[in-house]
């Protein structure tokens, strides 16, 4: 029967057709197994590849940063490489402070030490930032930070027995209780010098505070007005600078001005000012 016959000749149909896209799926499979196969016979990329993800997944979380690494890692960013405190002593700093030259005082002598710390930290840094007497700016080096410098010279200090915390040298924050506790009734008594203060003496010491101050007092920038201020208070306040407290952001600038005034120096001066 025509309809039997057609039935059968569809089903044929259906297998062979079904032959030929099961051929055409497994030769297409084969195919890309043996793409894969070519890719992965590189044994060696591979191996590298597998080794890098493993060391990858291992890694420690915190990576300890070596000097080495903080260099290298600043010389890709393109910064200068960052020098440590003792790297920056024995380049720029040892030529003076291990030999003595120029009567510079020694590292590891604990008794200078402590009387140069005896200022405060921040003002034994501005010196040796600024300079002072035979040594030069920065021990010479220009291209050192003001942190650089800072870093140095606590090295030096600590090389020399002293103890210096948080930026702040120990013997300071333990005398200052006791600074306070004398600068109090000091304070008053030359309160009562200032009284008898000379105003006269006073403008001649004045002389050396023109330069910042203004020759009225009047102060500019960072430097503070004087003027306008009662004599008890510029007592107080040029007694706290000479005792080497933090008065203001700018204390490193005023407290070596201070150090060397004596008490009537003081009370003369507070008499002037207090006329501007
Ligand atoms: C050319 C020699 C020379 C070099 C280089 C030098 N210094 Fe000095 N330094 C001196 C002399 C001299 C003094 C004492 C100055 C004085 O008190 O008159 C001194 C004093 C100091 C003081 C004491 C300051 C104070 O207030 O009493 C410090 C801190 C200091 N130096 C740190 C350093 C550091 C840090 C370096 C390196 C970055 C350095 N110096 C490089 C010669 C030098
Ligand atoms: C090298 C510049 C300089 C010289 C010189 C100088 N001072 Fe100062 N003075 C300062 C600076 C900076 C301050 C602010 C410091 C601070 O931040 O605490 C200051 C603060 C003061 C203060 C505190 C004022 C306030 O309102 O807090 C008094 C008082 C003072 N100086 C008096 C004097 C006298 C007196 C002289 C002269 C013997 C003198 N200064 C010389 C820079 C200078």
């Amino acid at each position: 029967m025509a309809s039997q016959e057609d039935k059968d000749f569809m089903t044929r149909f259906v297998v062979v057709l079904s032959v030929l896209v099961l051929l055409a799926a497994v030769f297409f499979l084969a195919a890309r197994l043996l793409s894969v196969a070519q890719r992965t016979a590189v044994p060696d990329d591979l191996a590298t590849a597998a080794q890098a993800r493993v060391e990858e997944r291992i890694r420690p979380i915190g990576r300890v940063a070596t000097a080495e690494d903080v260099e290298e890692d600043a010389a890709e960013n393109g910064e200068p490489a960052r020098r440590s405190a003792s790297d920056i002593y024995r380049a720029v700093c040892a030529a003076c402070h291990d030999t003595g030259a120029a009567d510079a005082p020694l590292k590891g002598d604990e008794g200078v030490w402590a009387d140069r710390l005896g200022q405060g930290l921040d003002t034994v840094v501005q010196h040796a930032i600024d300079g002072i007497g035979a040594m030069p700016a920065r021990g010479g080096d220009a291209s050192l930070s003001d942190e650089e410098v800072r870093a140095s010279v606590v090295y030096l200090l600590e090389e020399s027995g002293q103890t210096v915390e948080n930026g702040a040298p120990e013997a300071v924050a333990e005398a200052e209780p006791e600074v306070d506790a004398e600068a109090e009734p000091a304070a008053e008594a030359e309160a009562a010098e200032v009284v008898a203060g000379d105003p006269a003496a006073g403008q001649a010491k004045f002389g050396t505070c023109i330069a910042c101050h203004g020759a009225k007092g009047e102060g500019m920038g960072i430097f503070p007005k004087l003027a306008g201020h009662t004599a008890e208070e510029i007592v107080d306040l040029l007694t706290r600078y000479r005792a080497g407290e933090t008065v203001g952001p700018n204390t490193p600038l005023m407290a070596p001005q201070a150090v060397t005034l004596s008490d009537e120096d003081i009370a003369n001066l507070a008499a002037y000012i207090e006329t501007l």
